[in-house]
């Protein structure tokens, strides 16, 4: 079997993944780009990790997109991205673990007031906070798929009150209520984009958190820095931004109460991400049903 490896990788990441994937599959034959436009009928299937808008037209063979992303929004809005050819998201519970790693640090951080403190020592300060226990600070999960989940779970099991909220799920403002951190972990969609904004930040009670782990287009900055900067909102963790790598001059770099990471929350690991994705080509090339299949009109 063909199949094309592209994306937003350079030539370490290509190899590193080609050598992951044929250790995982090694009766396929992985393809770069020019190469799969020299036999374009030949590719039967596509591994790829946000490839450029295009990449995937003209594959008449195509039979699955398998992305190396959990996240598939940007695929998604590829107007050229074949309408017919089933497309399936990364689902790896070594990323889930990851990712639930990262909301720990941030909660744990937040609830013991460790952002405050590496501030603090910015100024020479030396001010101590009254402790919180886990179980006086309450979080709320925004989105419940294998992200969402794995996250609920692990701070549940570090004793705080989690709730988690899904999109077709009831009435969010009253868990916004009565919420001190909310860690976002929902698709982008069309429905969901912009959903960090004004009306979300005043549902939550004052000095309550933000954690968003989900995309930066989730978020209306504008909104975010008014209740930041008014104190309603004690500190925003954020992974994901409008533009990445984060523009030099955005106000985010050298906020106070904000902590900054590199899109870098809960990345794919090859080690296991290979698997992952060999299982679902193997399902194509037994005529087997597909796994982790996005809904296109759903948008994840
Ligand atoms: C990362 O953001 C991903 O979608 O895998």
């Amino acid at each position: 079997m063909k199949v094309l490896l592209c994306g937003e990788l350079d030539a370490a990441e290509w190899a590193t993944w080609h050598a992951a994937l044929s250790a995982a599959l090694p009766g396929a034959e992985w393809l770069d780009l020019p190469q799969a436009r020299r036999d374009p009928a030949a590719v039967r299937a596509a591994v790829v990790a946000n490839p450029p808008p295009g990449s995937l037209q003209g594959l008449p063979g195509l039979g699955l997109i398998q992305s190396l992303w959990a996240g598939v929004d940007r695929l998604l809005q590829d107007d050229t991205l074949p309408q017919g050819v089933p497309l399936a998201r990364m689902v790896d519970p070594a990323m889930s673990a990851a990712m639930a790693e990262t909301a720990l640090w941030a909660v744990l951080s937040l609830q013991r007031d460790f952002y405050v403190y590496a501030e603090q020592q910015r100024q020479g300060l030396w001010r101590a906070w009254p402790q919180r226990s886990a179980a006086d600070v309450r979080v709320l999960v925004l989105g419940q798929g294998e992200m969402g989940r794995a996250v609920s779970a692990r701070l549940a099991s570090q004793g705080f009150p989690v709730k988690g909220w899904r999109r077709d799920g009831g009435a969010l403002e009253p868990l916004l209520a009565r919420a001190d951190i909310v860690v976002n972990l929902l698709p982008l969609t069309p429905q969901t984009r912009g959903i960090l904004a004004a009306p979300l930040f005043k549902a939550l009670p004052p000095g309550a958190a933000l954690v968003n782990l989900g995309r930066g287009a989730h978020v209306v900055d504008a909104d975010l820095q008014a209740v930041l900067d008014s104190g309603h909102l004690r500190h925003a963790v954020l992974d994901v931004f409008h533009t990445e790598p984060l523009p030099a001059a955005h106000p985010w770099w050298g906020h106070p109460r904000v902590t900054v990471l590199p899109h870098t929350a809960a990345q794919t690991d090859p080690r296991t991400a290979a698997a992952v994705a060999a299982a679902n080509l193997v399902a194509l090339q037994e005529g087997r049903p597909l796994s982790h299949r996005v809904e296109r009109s759903r948008g994840y």
